[in-house]
């Protein structure tokens, strides 16, 4: 079904079409099983009614996607909801934290600042990632937070995409001591520029995504790097 094309432009005034955007992604599957994940999302044009999405085909979003070719991408700055939709048993959290969208049949996520509802037009498979092509069909605004930056919010998002790289890494028999290194990075800025204790919560959350190989390496590099969790 074609719909009508939306203008985000006016709710994402300051947007670019350049730059890769870190947003949650709702989806549902055929027998109505609702996700949410972290990916990136680049529009592809100056209006930005279209979008392109880079989903590693192991992921539920994937499947999700290509079942029902529709979702809602929900736009936040919050970085702990990065960490929440990480992990595995995500349930949890979707229970209390989804509400119905305006058009398409996936929820969104309550609390988000803005929300677009999509369609897919076009699917590529580019071997472990599929490219899928999106269409905007409503955007509109949510709940407007205004917070200051705060370098261990971005510092938790940039450690979230590390973390979430490792089993696919592994698994691929790639190098992974960049993704040590940086991930020991972020965890140093946290613990610098936010209390401790939301350090460790986060970052217990964040282990529970990983195998527990993964898990086990890098509780071994963050304590041979000095820094010890409980
Ligand atoms: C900020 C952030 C951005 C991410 N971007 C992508 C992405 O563009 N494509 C992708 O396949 N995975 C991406 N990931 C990893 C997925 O979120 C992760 O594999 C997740 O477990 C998939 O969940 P699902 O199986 O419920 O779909 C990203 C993770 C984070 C934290």
């Amino acid at each position: 079904m074609k719909r009508r094309h939306t203008h985000i432009r006016d709710i994402l005034p300051h947007v670019s079409p350049n730059i890769v955007y870190e947003v949650i992604l709702t989806t549902k599957s055929r027998s109505g099983e609702v996700d949410a994940a972290p990916m990136g999302l680049r529009f592809l044009d100056n209006d930005l009614s279209s979008f392109l999405l880079r989903v590693y085909k192991e992921t539920r979003t994937y499947s999700n996607l290509f079942e029902r070719r529709e979702g809602v991408v929900n736009i936040t700055r919050d970085p702990t909801v990065f960490v929440k939709y990480l992990v595995k048993d995500k349930e949890k959290y979707l229970r209390e934290e989804i509400e119905n969208s305006e058009i398409v049949d996936v929820p969104r996520l309550k609390n988000a600042e803005a929300y677009i509802e999509f369609t897919i037009e076009k699917i590529v498979d580019e071997g472990r990632i599929g490219d899928f092509y999106c269409l905007a069909i409503k955007a509109y605004e949510g709940d407007r937070i205004i917070e200051p930056y705060s370098r261990a919010s971005y510092a938790l998002i940039e450690l979230s995409i590390n973390v979430s790289k490792m089993d696919p890494y592994l698994k691929q028999g790639l190098d992974i001591s960049e993704l040590l290194n940086s991930i020991t990075y972020c965890v140093k800025v946290i613990k610098k520029t936010a209390e401790t204790r939301l350090v460790e919560e986060y970052f217990k959350i964040l282990l529970s995504s990983l195998s527990e190989h993964s898990s086990s390496i890098l509780k071994k590099h963050l304590s041979q790097s000095g820094i010890h969790l409980k």
